[in-house]
């Protein structure tokens, strides 16, 4: 349990100061990530997820542009387009497994794209029917981004 709650406690990235005074040209300040905690988003709305986890750095239409993109190391995926890379096939296992932090990247190890496995484990109490909900609504809203 004391795991768990450590977990919990782990935070995803936000940006806050692009947000803030992205519009302001007068500012050079830098962007700045924020830690903040996992809110628990219900687990039955892919979007409602991909909002509150994914959007920062994939951006909402998935094109990976969000907010917190500028101040990584690895930009974030456009996520648009993992049909047409995978010669038209939406890879849903893979996009699962990416999710999960069961998939090999070819940056994994790196702290830009969080594993969401065990904070979803965490919010759902270590539900792991819960857990297996939440990736795959959120696997099944990606597909719905892909370019046609
Ligand atoms: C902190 C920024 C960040 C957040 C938040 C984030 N990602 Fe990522 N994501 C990345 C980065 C950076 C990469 C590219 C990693 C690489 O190439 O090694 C990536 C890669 C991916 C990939 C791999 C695509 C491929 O090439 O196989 C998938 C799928 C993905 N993210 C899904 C998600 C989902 C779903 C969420 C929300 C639950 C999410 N990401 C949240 C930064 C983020």
């Amino acid at each position: 349990m004391r795991v768990m709650k450590f977990i919990s406690l782990a935070a995803i990235v936000m940006l806050i100061s692009a947000f803030a005074q992205g519009q302001n040209t007068q500012s050079q300040t830098a962007p700045a990530i924020q830690h903040v905690p996992i809110t628990n988003v219900p687990s039955n709305s892919g979007q409602a997820m991909f909002k509150s986890y994914c959007a920062v750095c994939h951006g909402t239409d998935g094109k990976g542009n969000g907010p917190a993109a500028t101040a990584m190391k690895t930009q974030p995926t456009d996520l648009t387009l993992l049909a047409q890379k995978n010669g038209g096939k939406y890879p849903s296992a893979h996009v699962a497994a990416v999710i999960r932090g069961q998939a090999t990247l070819p940056a994994h190890g790196s702290p830009d794209m969080p594993i969401w496995g065990p904070l979803f484990s965490s919010i759902s109490q270590g539900h792991e029917s819960q857990v297996q909900q939440r990736t795959t609504n959120l696997v099944s809203y990606i597909e719905t981004l892909q370019a046609k």
